[in-house]
């Protein structure tokens, strides 16, 4: 087994900061030294990474991605091998994806079609949480599986009627397993029946262009299922995972429960804190997409509107921890055969934002600016997903006997992000375009493989494993 040193950096954690030496052995973090002591001093390795003046950071865990998901007519364009490169590139060293079980389909079939797909494909480690795309007897049944799959935490939509929808009884029944067997629930919070009865109103109306994907989905759909999730929760006493937070309202949602002390929590995405409903979704004038150009950032939750300040409630919600994790909901589609399916119908364009390769870079924006501190920056994208979806220990940390996961993130650095300037996921446009970052990825170790340096991608499709994961370790 090979030794690798991350030598001078600073080494930050989601509770402080420290200039040490990182001692790697094999797949594992061995020792964290004190640089100038006698032990750092007599340490020899066959690699040294140089971390002089940079971040050590625990490689960054994304909670919230669908590669290949077939979804809106299509297919998510990125495959696990191209979704989990952009990852790496972008100092993320760990996936949770979503394995589908749709209506009328086994669980069981469903999450191994998933194992099919990822199998020998992931250049970075992933897991799976479980989509229940059909609650009925045999779903609650197999639920009962999971865990001894190392699946911990699943996903109930209470939008996409028709898709992956769950009423009101199912989503109980889902919950009363769920805390019977100490699985997280992780929900979709908009009420997706009212929302089509909007959006058809509108189409009707002639209001066809991306804009009213984000008029259809108002802030009310999102708080009223927020809250009707959080009631169900309490009166089943399981824990609550709120995906794609974006409005405002449903942050108050959830922080009241957790004053009241339920175990209810949420993740927001950073098209939720950088984009908006009338600068992207109203866009208009591109000379090749005209005002279809929108559809780029067609996802749901959809973009709220800046004016009455979702984005700054966001951040807020980041730092006081009412929401506590930042993922991508990472579910590219091209614009050329895919977004274009809803060209003349907002209704046909398929909900997805890719972001799986600057996730980092763009929370670190928020360090920049003063919105968040260097080590909340880390806690929120790395600690507590492991914490959240039981991978802390091995995960989320840099300490002896965790995976030797680490990023050297370069403060000094820049990152311009685009299309055809940093761009690796398979998408033929970025959501991003024209995004200067401060600070760069520059080292990315991957259980002790150097997978990114010098502006090289030295990993490869298979080095990523299985990761089995526990229960929650977040709960209070
Ligand atoms: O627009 C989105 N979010 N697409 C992915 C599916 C989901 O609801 O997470
Ligand atoms: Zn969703
Ligand atoms: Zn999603």
């Amino acid at each position: 087994m090979s030794t690798l040193l991350v030598k001078g950096g600073t080494v930050v954690s989601s509770t402080g900061r420290t200039v040490a030496d990182v001692l790697v052995d094999g797949e594992q973090v061995v020792a964290v030294l004190a640089p100038g002591s006698d032990i750092a001093a007599s340490v020899t390795a066959d690699k040294v990474v140089d971390a002089t003046g940079k971040y050590v950071i625990p490689g960054g865990i994304d909670a919230h991605t669908h590669m290949q998901l077939p979804f809106g007519g299509t297919e998510a364009s990125d495959t696990f091998e191209t979704g989990t490169i952009a990852a790496a590139w972008g100092g993320t060293t760990s996936i949770i994806d979503f394995a589908v079980q749709k209506y009328g389909e086994r669980v069981e079939d469903g999450l191994s079609a998933w194992h099919e797909k990822a199998r020998g494909n992931c250049a970075v480690d992933y897991g799976f949480h479980q989509i229940i795309g059909g609650v009925d007897e045999q779903s609650l049944k197999a639920m009962e599986t999971l865990i001894d799959e190392g699946i911990t935490s699943y996903k109930m939509f209470m939008a996409y009627p028709g898709v992956f929808y769950a009423t009101d009884d199912q989503i109980l029944r889902a919950m009363q397993k769920a805390r019977e067997l100490g699985l997280m629930t992780m929900m979709h919070a908009e009420n997706g029946p009212a929302i089509d009865v909007l959006a058809e109103q509108l189409y009707n109306a002639g209001k066809t262009t991306p804009y009213f994907h984000g008029i259809a989905r108002a802030w009310q759909m999102e708080e009223e299922a927020t809250h009707r999730a959080i009631m169900l929760a309490n009166l089943t006493e399981a824990p609550l995972y709120v995906v794609h937070v974006s409005a405002k309202q449903a942050v108050e949602q959830l922080a009241t429960a957790r004053d009241k002390g339920q175990n209810v929590f949420g993740e927001t995405c950073p098209q939720y804190l950088y984009l908006s409903l009338e600068e992207q979704l109203g866009a208009t004038g591109d000379p090749t997409w005209g005002e279809f150009e929108g559809a780029k950032w067609v996802c749901s939750t959809p973009l709220r509107s800046r004016a009455e300040g979702h984005q700054d409630a966001m951040w807020q919600a980041l730092r006081t921890n009412d929401l506590q994790m930042v993922s991508t909901d990472h579910c590219p589609f091209c614009m050329k055969d895919q977004k274009e399916l809803g060209r003349g119908d907002f209704r046909a364009i398929p909900n997805g934002i890719g972001s799986i390769e600057h996730r980092m870079d763009l929370l670190y924006q928020g360090v920049v600016t003063g919105e968040i501190t260097l080590e909340r920056w880390v806690e929120l994208t790395s600690t507590t997903p492991a914490r959240m979806f039981g991978l802390y220990g091995r995960k989320g940390v840099i300490q002896p006997g965790a995976d030797a996961d680490i990023v050297v993130y370069d403060p000094k650095g820049h990152t311009s992000i685009g299309v055809d300037k940093t761009h690796h996921m398979n998408m033929d446009h970025s959501a991003w375009e024209g995004y200067e970052i401060d600070g760069h990825v520059d080292v990315v170790i991957s259980r002790g493989s150097v997978l990114v340096s010098d502006g090289e991608f030295h990993g490869r499709a298979g080095h990523g494993q299985y990761l089995k994961r526990g229960l929650t370790q977040y709960l209070t």
